[in-house]
């Protein structure tokens, strides 16, 4: 029993030696503002794209290049894809953009089909378009030498 005590002390004493995240967990506040949950939240502003520039740096091998154009007016749904009237095999030299690359062909079982895979349909759900936006948080985040040559 004694000893039970004891080692619940232990422990106790060991997290307060802690920065507990129950203690941080205060100073978080929703991107939403301290709006009550059933009442409408103020719509974000509108963000302006940055102007159309040279491709953008990669961070990682495997990093879906960011876009660097805006893509405001463009539309990609069941029955069209602006982003593929210039990113296609049959139309990206006319436009000078980068050709989607093969691994958009590929199907979940790595099928090799003859247009893009419907994984890959959805061009922003994993490109974004860039804003010239001060950073949340601080970040000295440095590409991997492989890929900045550095
Ligand atoms: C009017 C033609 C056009 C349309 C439409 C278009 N793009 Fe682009 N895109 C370009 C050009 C041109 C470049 C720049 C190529 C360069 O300078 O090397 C580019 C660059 C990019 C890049 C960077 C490629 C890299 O290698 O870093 C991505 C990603 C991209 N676009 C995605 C999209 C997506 C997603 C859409 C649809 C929402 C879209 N684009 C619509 C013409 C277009
Ligand atoms: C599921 C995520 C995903 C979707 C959806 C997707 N891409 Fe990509 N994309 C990537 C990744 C990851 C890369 C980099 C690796 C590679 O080339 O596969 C890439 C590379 C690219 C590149 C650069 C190719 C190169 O040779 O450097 C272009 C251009 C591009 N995608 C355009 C598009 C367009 C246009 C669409 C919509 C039709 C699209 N992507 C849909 C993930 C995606």
């Amino acid at each position: 029993m004694m000893i039970q005590k004891l080692s619940i002390m232990v422990v106790l004493l060991a997290f307060s030696a802690y920065d507990l995240p129950i203690a941080t967990a205060d100073e978080v506040v929703s991107l939403r503002g301290s709006i009550e949950i059933d009442q409408n939240a103020n719509a974000p502003t509108i963000k302006r794209y940055n102007k159309d520039e040279e491709p953008i740096a990669r961070d990682y091998i495997q990093q879906p290049p960011l876009i660097p154009h805006a893509i405001a007016k463009y539309r990609i749904n069941l029955k069209s894809n602006k982003c593929l009237s210039c990113h296609s095999w049959k139309n990206y030299r006319q436009y000078s953009a980068t050709k989607i690359s093969q691994t958009h062909f590929e199907d979940r079982d790595d099928q090799v089909l003859a247009n893009v895979s419907a994984r890959r349909y959805f061009c922003t759900q994993c490109h974004v378009p860039q804003v010239d936006a001060k950073p949340l948080v601080e970040n000295d985040f440095k590409p991997i030498t492989a890929i900045s040559g550095e």
